[in-house]
């Protein structure tokens, strides 16, 4: 029942030669021999020449089904003919503009348009830049120097909220008290004192750790994480209402989870926050961030007249090549796209806990929008902690295998579906995925 990791491997490096030598010529020149560090749950990269629609094309001139999807950011797909018109366009009129183009008021009115909770709109060029930025409005606005955030929660490398990545079984579980840890070292050591860590999906102490630090707290982060934990939206609407009572800022990480409907998150818990942060899908594949919420938050970054003793800037922020793709992304992601997703993950949802069931394996299988994570346990996936009891070890077998097999899932995401994907694209997973169980 699915093959060893040794065998895997043995195989990977035999079908994989060319990416290899890649490898291993540019670990002089790069550390880990890569240009970023998000590259390896597979023993070493594979080189992607060409990305089209849901496939990508390796140097090794293999096939893959991307269900990856770039981290999660190409949710129309690779190369899709409205964004790549959008950005050539784009840049037959230059590369950078030295000033404003008009496609920043057109951006603003998508957002707006989707958002009861935004009124104004800023870009950076990264989730992690919203982050960072958010973390000094929601300071700099309350007054108050501390945030909270939830244990097993990313918001980005943000030395603000990088605490507490980690979780395992019990953890965090009905402590009143979670101590802050850094994820890494270099982190600033006051940093532990402006931060609260919360224990995901438990509201009883969330209240309680929250009315405690009441007039210290700035605001709390929180990503709902659809599709990856299965929180009921309860949980969301809780957070709101306590932040509110309390003059809290509540802000959404919509980073990853503005994929799951066309109001991201803050739509399905019906939710207003009062910011919200942006990365991944609205950049439609260009380096992106952004940072939403009411006039009365977002007026911190209006340096147009006397300093609100706040700036936000960046040389390549809101580039009009980036805006062009993130617009034709969100002019294209109509009902349709988003209801031929939601069948695409029923089918992958249910097919997944169909093939688990027949083999007797313990499996959760938890999914929203387009995002399907499988988890090998019994227990629900209602929190990190439960997250973290899956079967890891067999589980990243079964992903070799399926990459050996032309399923290409590398991010730890789970399964991410985007638009150009079909029935017949979730049935070869299904298939591959019965075979490799009962590989040898
Ligand atoms: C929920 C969440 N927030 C923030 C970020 C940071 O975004 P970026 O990688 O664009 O800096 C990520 C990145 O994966 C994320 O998943």
């Amino acid at each position: 029942m699915v093959k060893s990791l040794e065998k895997l491997q043995k195989e990977f490096q035999k079908v994989n030669p060319k990416s290899f030598n890649e490898w291993e010529r540019n670990k002089k020149t790069l550390p880990g021999g890569v240009i970023k560090g998000a590259y390896f749950s597979s023993p070493y990269p594979i080189y992607i020449s060409k990305a089209e629609g849901c496939k990508l094309f390796d140097i090794d001139d293999k096939e893959y089904t991307d269900f990856s999807n770039h981290h999660t950011a190409m949710i129309l797909g690779h190369s899709h003919p409205a964004v790549i018109k959008a950005v050539q366009e784009a840049v037959n009129n230059g590369l950078a503009l030295s000033a404003p183009s008009i496609l920043e008021g057109k951006i603003a009115h998508e957002f707006i348009e989707r958002f009861p909770s935004i009124e104004q709109i800023r870009y950076t060029n990264s989730g992690t830049e919203s982050s960072i930025t958010a973390a000094r409005m929601v300071r700099a606005i309350t007054g108050k120097s501390k945030i909270a955030k939830f244990a097993g929660n990313y918001h980005g490398f943000n030395d603000s909220l990088e605490f507490n990545l980690a979780v395992s079984p019990n953890s965090t579980s009905n402590s009143e008290f979670i101590e802050p840890v850094p994820a890494w070292s270099g982190m600033p050591q006051y940093g532990e004192k402006n931060i609260i860590i919360l224990p995901m999906n438990d509201p009883e102490t969330v209240e309680m750790i929250v009315r405690e630090n009441k007039n210290e707290l700035a605001a709390i982060f929180f990503d709902g994480k659809p599709g990856i934990l299965d929180i009921p939206i309860e949980f969301t609407k809780f957070l709101r209402k306590l932040t509110s009572e309390l003059g809290i800022l509540f802000v959404m990480d919509e980073v990853i989870s503005f994929r799951s409907s066309r109001t991201g998150y803050q739509g399905i818990a019906d939710v207003i926050p009062d910011i919200s942060i942006f990365g991944k899908i609205v950049g439609g594949g260009m380096p992106v961030g952004a940072i939403g919420g009411a006039t009365k938050f977002m007026n911190i970054l209006d340096n147009s007249g006397p300093s609100t003793g706040l700036s936000q800037s960046g040389t390549f922020a809101g580039n009009h090549v980036t805006l062009a793709a993130g617009l034709a992304t969100m002019q294209n992601l109509t009902p349709q796209v988003y209801t031929h997703l939601d069948q695409l993950r029923e089918k992958l949802h249910n097919g997944i806990v169909d093939i688990f069931k027949n083999y007797n394996i313990p499996c959760k299988v938890v999914s929203k929008g387009s995002i399907v994570n499988t988890y090998l346990t019994d227990k629900p996936i209602t929190n990190f902690e439960a997250a973290s009891a899956s079967d890891k070890d067999l589980w990243e077998r079964i992903m070799l295998s399926l990459l050996l097999k032309g399923i290409y899932a590398r991010d730890g995401m789970g399964f991410v579906l985007s638009e150009p994907m079909g029935v017949k694209d979730i049935d070869n997973l299904l298939e591959n995925l019965t075979y490799v169980i009962n590989e040898n």
